[in-house]
């Protein structure tokens, strides 16, 4: 039969685990979501997705017609001069074609106050466009609220 004392153990016990694996999920950093909106028979754009994800991303990627993509990145506030191919939302931000994953982080841990980041035109040696040994100088841009638009990072 359980006694008193026995129970008290039990329930400290219990108590002190629920303690400890708490502590760990705080310190194992949650990972950053991505939800990607592409077009069914873009390579690059599945290419970027691997990227992502080894990168550490938890990435849900949605495969839609053109107009869909259009409307999304309409919604978004993608400016349409820096529009490529693929796009991938988290939280308040967009991210429009290759976007190099740790930039992207940066944005996520930092929360500047813009509207996204876009790699227009597809560079040769950006994350997902890989071509052989040809790797491009490309700016990675940030867009606001506003309309400004600036470089955020250089590759
Ligand atoms: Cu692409
Ligand atoms: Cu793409």
């Amino acid at each position: 039969m359980l006694t008193r004392r026995d129970w008290l153990r039990l329930t400290l016990a219990s108590a002190a685990t629920a303690l400890v694996s708490r502590r760990a999920l705080g310190i194992a950093p949650a990972p950053r979501k991505l939800t990607v909106y592409k077009s069914p028979t873009c390579g690059c754009c599945a290419n970027w997705v691997q990227h992502v994800k080894s990168a550490g991303f938890a990435v849900d990627v949605h495969d839609v017609g053109d107009d869909m993509l259009t409307q999304i990145k309409n919604t978004a506030g993608v400016p349409e001069a820096l529009r490529s191919c693929h796009v991938a939302l988290s939280g308040p931000y967009a991210f429009e074609g290759h976007v190099p994953a740790d930039v992207v982080k940066k944005v996520l841990d930092e929360k500047p106050k813009i509207v996204g980041l876009a790699v227009p035109g597809m560079p040769a040696g950006s994350p997902g466009m890989e071509m052989g040994g040809r790797v491009d100088h490309y700016d990675v841009i940030a867009f606001a609220r506003d309309g400004k638009k600036w470089t955020y990072a250089s590759r």
